[in-house]
């Protein structure tokens, strides 16, 4: 923190820090109730000692909002909610519609955060946006619509051409373009808006997750990538409610411990994988860490490779780990701002296992949530 940072967080009368020391005390008040208190009356809110028992595990457990707006996908929809539009008859594309906007979003229990967000026929608007789903090869275009006062693109990673890279094609407010590319390769990739000030543009709330599926086995690769009983799409984020510049909350999927209180469940022996991006704004790196388990890292999906001499092992015996020379065998993976992994995994054990960042700040301030395994 610079000192400047530090002079205008003693001027406002609290610091994060201040909060991370109230959260761990009582937990159960959580970072909404802080947040709010915080806006409204600068004072910390009283202390309430039944919040004990809502401890889980050691780790703060709080009432968290149901979804970001009216009537809007909740974050329990937004693991599995994939906008992938069937292929046009006559053209083969496939035509996506995304259009920009200002939005008042719920990012926690009673707090509100005024966002600039991705709206698609699929849902939303929501942050992150929705997630696009196409195949390797797919012709894609995407009509992109600025209903926001503010100048906004789409930028993709990825391979395709420079008219497509969403930078300098600048759509001002009512504007539209279209992005025309050739899905490759497959992959996990985020999409997020690339005009200046981009560190604004994204923590507003600009950005989503992108899947590319393998269609062929890859050239010298052994198989396609198998399927998975369940899949998720988790985006790391953090929301900075009072503009200094630090986030207040951090969240998967845009609300603050909303698989904590709304848990997962998957069942014993069924293979899970998990699409995981980090757009975490201001902090330059932010963590996924599993209880219990262990998962096959696949760093930035674009790799995979079955081995058929191992594919016998049944999922519940830990050999099945190994088999496979691309994948790195872990329970914690930290990513860089705009990274993103694939992690498989198979439960073999019942309960209740949580997942949050390894890094406690970012648990205490929303980053937790808990799988099911029934
Ligand atoms: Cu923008
Ligand atoms: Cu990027």
């Amino acid at each position: 923190m610079t000192d400047k940072q530090r002079a205008k967080e003693k001027q406002a009368g609290i610091t994060r820090r201040d909060f991370l020391k109230y959260a761990s005390a009582s937990a159960g008040v959580t970072a909404a109730t802080f947040a709010l208190s915080k806006s409204v009356s600068g004072t910390l809110p009283a202390t309430n000692p039944s919040v004990k028992e809502q401890f889980l595990h050691g780790h703060p457990h709080g009432v968290s909002a149901e979804s970001q707006v009216q009537g809007g996908i909740t974050p329990k929809d937004f693991l599995v909610n994939y906008y992938r539009p069937p292929r046009d008859p006559v053209t083969g594309a496939r035509v996506f519609d995304l259009t920009a906007a200002p939005q008042s979003i719920t990012i926690a229990n009673g707090v509100q955060f005024p966002a600039w967000a991705f709206t698609a026929p699929s849902g939303g608007p929501t942050v992150p946006g929705p997630t696009l789903r196409v195949d390797e090869g797919d012709n894609v275009l995407i009509k992109f619509h600025n209903a926001d006062k503010h100048p906004h693109t789409i930028h993709l990673h990825g391979i395709h051409p420079a008219d497509a890279d969403g930078v300098f094609e600048v759509l001002n407010a009512g504007e539209d373009y279209e992005y025309r590319f050739k899905a490759e390769p497959f992959g996990l990739f985020p999409y997020h808006c690339h005009v200046t000030p981009v560190k604004k543009h994204i923590e507003k709330g600009l950005y989503g997750a992108f899947i590319v599926d393998p269609v062929d086995p890859p050239v010298g690769a052994l198989g396609v990538r198998p399927a998975a009983d369940r899949e998720f799409v988790m985006v790391m984020n953090g929301f900075d409610v009072d503009f200094d510049g630090e986030n207040e909350f951090y969240t998967v999927n845009g609300i603050a411990n909303y698989y904590l209180d709304n848990p997962i469940e998957i069942g014993v022996g069924q293979l899970i994988r998990i699409y995981l991006v980090n757009m975490t704004e201001f902090d330059p790196v932010n963590s996924f860490h599993l209880h219990g388990n262990m998962f096959r890292l696949y760093r930035t999906g674009t790799r995979f490779d079955p081995d058929p001499s191992v594919t016998s092992v049944p999922p519940t015996d830990s050999r099945w780990l190994y088999a496979d020379r691309f994948a790195e065998v872990t329970d914690t993976v930290f990513l860089g701002q705009g990274e993103r992994a694939i992690l498989e995994f198979v439960p073999r054990h019942r309960g209740r296992f949580l997942f949050h960042a390894h890094q406690s700040e970012f648990l205490e301030l929303g980053w937790t949530g808990r799988f099911n395994v029934v």
